[in-house]
């Protein structure tokens, strides 16, 4: 799809450019909602949120997952999406939809999380944005404000994680299968908040 990955490229890489258009439509179609024009607007964006996090949310409480990827549980962000939807005075949407099992295949598992983990990086630029509507990491912002240890190097630890663990050929395939799955997910998230 890219052609400067290269096959020898970590795994992180080679994600993160099969992702691409996927990432760059959704960046897009979200930026579209000016989801900083006003509070409102930036509620949708927070179910949008709130509804790929609760889908995800089992992933983050698997032992086995856990064993490979050291911490994971420390990086589950639903419960500030939640709060941070509270201060909005919101309720939490996704009733309507079932989340993923905690035991996925663990290729589909890793696909998921890399793009949750992923978009937490990209969140420190929209945590910026969000300074505009008065909102940061103790109201509104929570789930977007970076890690302490500072959000790049939070996500170098999870991609040296993730980039370590061996998979078969096929296995590599399913992980960016389910990366894209993920983000239409996403994508499907935002149609219903935005309409
Ligand atoms: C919920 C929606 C989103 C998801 C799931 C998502 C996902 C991701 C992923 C997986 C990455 C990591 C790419 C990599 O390096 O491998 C990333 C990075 C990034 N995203 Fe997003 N993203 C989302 C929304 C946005 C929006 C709305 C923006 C708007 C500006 C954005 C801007 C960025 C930027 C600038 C980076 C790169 C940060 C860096 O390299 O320092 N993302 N995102």
């Amino acid at each position: 799809m890219n052609a400067h990955i290269a096959p020898e490229d970590s795994r992180s890489l080679r994600l993160k450019a099969a992702t691409r258009d996927s990432h760059g439509a959704l960046d897009k179609r979200i930026m579209a909602g000016d989801i900083f024009a006003d509070l409102d607007s930036f509620a949708r964006f927070l179910r949008v949120q709130y509804r790929f996090h609760r889908s995800i949310d089992r992933l983050y409480a698997s032992p086995a997952l856990e064993a490979l990827l050291p911490g994971l549980a420390g990086r589950r962000r639903l419960q500030q999406v939640a709060a941070d939807l509270h201060d909005l005075g919101q309720d939490l949407p996704g009733a309507d939809m079932a989340p993923l099992a905690g035991d996925l295949p663990l290729p589909v598992a890793l696909g998921w999380l890399y793009v949750a983990e992923g978009s937490n990086l990209g969140g420190t630029v929209l945590y910026k944005m969000a300074a505009r509507l008065g909102l940061d990491q103790g109201f509104g912002a929570r789930h977007l404000a970076a890690h302490p240890d500072g959000a790049a190097r939070h996500w170098r630890e999870f991609t040296a994680a993730l980039d370590a663990v061996p998979l078969s050929a096929a296995q590599e395939q399913q992980v960016i299968d389910a990366a894209d799955a993920a983000f239409r997910s996403v994508h499907g998230h935002v149609e219903i908040e935005f309409g």
